[in-house]
């Protein structure tokens, strides 16, 4: 059967600033450069953001190899801590503004359409360290301040902007989980940070509603959805607070312009609700997006908790665990990593049929593989065949949900170029093009032809077996 797209929808791929870039000509550091000056021992392989793909020294070669695969359109991030020299002045640094022009230029000059996103977990690490990073409303302020610069001084070409990426996750690991800096374990300081992060996405809408440029702005949401064992009641119900928790929290307010009832509720009882302010929550509130982006890995599972909540501290895992599924299927070449295509079905039905069809777009959808099982270069080309394979069965499901009324505008794959990601440094290599680590080459896979292959035929043949 063939599988078919509209003739314009987007294809591409993402990547952010922070794990492409490397640090050449950067004044100031993000919490990633601080942490692995400090505790080196927690990323894979001892390998720095400053050794990634050295985006800042090679981009007018990667937007050639953009083209060469078909891309139309690509997501990468500003580094505010590259961008801004002087966070008390706000002064702008000359250089990372000669840099995002040329790069912006060079994708438009090669019809790669530029979507910029703002924030991609990466705080500078002075105003972590001086104000507490979003723990600070002064933050939320000094972001958007930073936001408004950006718009300023590329929204005359930008079309799509984004505020945030994931903007749970660096709640997540930084105040409940410890896999991002500052590696605090503080449910209620979590909660702060979340609402103040939600504050500085509205202020930023509104600030770019004021600038009247003829483009979009929208956030990116891991929109992860949750699904538990059986139709038991309390199974049901834990299932429901782990979406309340990690999906409704952000997409609720930002697309719905409410706040979820029984997330406040819970909050309140557990003595854990935010400062706020009345003036905060009308902006919060009204802050109406033109389009979402939906980063989809794998699928929750969650069940009622069968044993006792033993952390001294609150986190979301208060009201159900997780669990593996008996018969469902995994990538060997990534441990644990559940495969459920049908759940981009099922994000598609929720977007369309709860959240009035907001124009979205697959953000990232990203199939890991390791450098072992994706094996040498034959002919100069990496088989991915595998990744292919499993993002094909994604699309279908796309393609299917889009059948039936879903507002999806385009996919972006994670990655264009394997980069580094986080604690996970190397460790998992997801792009179109293999990064060889000594020589900073970089090696076609077969993904990447496919890719171009989908873009020309509007879509693929696919062989349901
Ligand atoms: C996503 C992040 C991205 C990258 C991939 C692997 O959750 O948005 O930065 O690390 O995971």
């Amino acid at each position: 059967m063939k599988v078919t797209f509209p003739k314009d929808f987007m294809w591409g791929a993402a990547t952010s600033g922070v794990q492409t870039e490397g640090n050449f000509e950067k004044t100031n550091k993000s919490i990633w450069d601080y942490w692995f000056e400090t505790e080196p021992e927690r990323f894979w392989g001892g390998i720095s953001s400053a050794e990634v793909c050295e985006t800042y020294q090679r981009y007018e070669e990667d937007v050639r190899l953009m083209k060469e695969i078909g891309m139309n359109s690509f997501r990468t991030s500003i580094q505010w801590s590259r961008l801004i020299k002087n966070f008390e002045t706000g002064e702008i640094d000359e250089q990372a503004v000669r840099f995002y022009n040329q790069y912006i230029d060079a994708m438009i000059a090669n019809g790669v359409e530029p979507m910029i996103n703002l924030y991609h977990f990466d705080m500078p690490i002075e105003l972590q360290e001086q104000y507490g990073g979003f723990e600070s409303k002064i933050v939320v302020d000094k972001f958007v301040e930073y936001a408004v610069a950006c718009f300023q001084l590329f929204g005359d070409r930008v079309k799509y902007w984004a505020t945030f990426n994931e903007p749970i996750v660096p709640v997540e690991g930084g105040y409940l989980y410890d896999f991002h800096y500052p590696a605090k374990k503080d449910g209620k300081l979590a909660v702060q940070v979340a609402y103040n992060t939600m504050l500085a996405h509205a202020k930023t809408v509104q600030a770019f509603r004021g600038l009247q440029l003829e483009a979009e702005i929208g956030t990116i949401l891991n929109l992860t959805p949750t699904y538990t064992c059986d139709e038991q009641p309390h199974n049901k119900l834990a299932a429901e607070y782990a979406d309340l928790f990690f999906n409704r929290s952000f997409l609720d307010p930002m697309v719905k312009g409410e706040f979820p009832a029984e997330l406040v509720s819970i909050l309140r009882a557990l003595h854990a609700l935010p400062e706020y302010t009345e003036a905060e929550i009308e902006i919060i509130l009204n802050a109406p997006l033109d389009f979402i982006g939906v980063n989809y890995y794998v699928p929750r599972r969650v069940r009622a908790r069968t044993t006792a909540y033993e952390l001294d501290y609150f986190t979301p895992e208060m009201f159900f665990e997780y669990y593996i599924e008996e018969g469902a299927r995994f990538n060997p070449f990534r441990d644990n990593n559940e495969i459920k295509p049908v759940a981009i079905y099922d994000i598609a039905q929720n977007i369309q049929h709860n959240y009035g069809n907001i124009k979205w777009f697959l953000s990232e959808i990203g199939i890991a593989m390791d450098l072992e099982s994706e094996g040498a270069p034959i002919d100069g080309v990496v088989d991915d065949s595998f990744r292919i394979a499993l993002l094909e069965e994604h699309l279908v499901q796309l393609a299917k949900a889009m059948e039936a009324g879903a507002n999806c505008f385009g996919v972006h794959n994670w990655t264009f170029i394997d980069c580094w990601s986080w604690l996970n440094s190397f460790k998992r290599r997801y792009g179109f093009y293999r990064l060889d680590l000594e020589t900073k080459n970089r090696i076609p896979k077969k993904s990447g032809q496919w890719l171009k292959s989908i873009v020309e035929n509007q879509g693929f043949e696919y062989n349901d077996k």
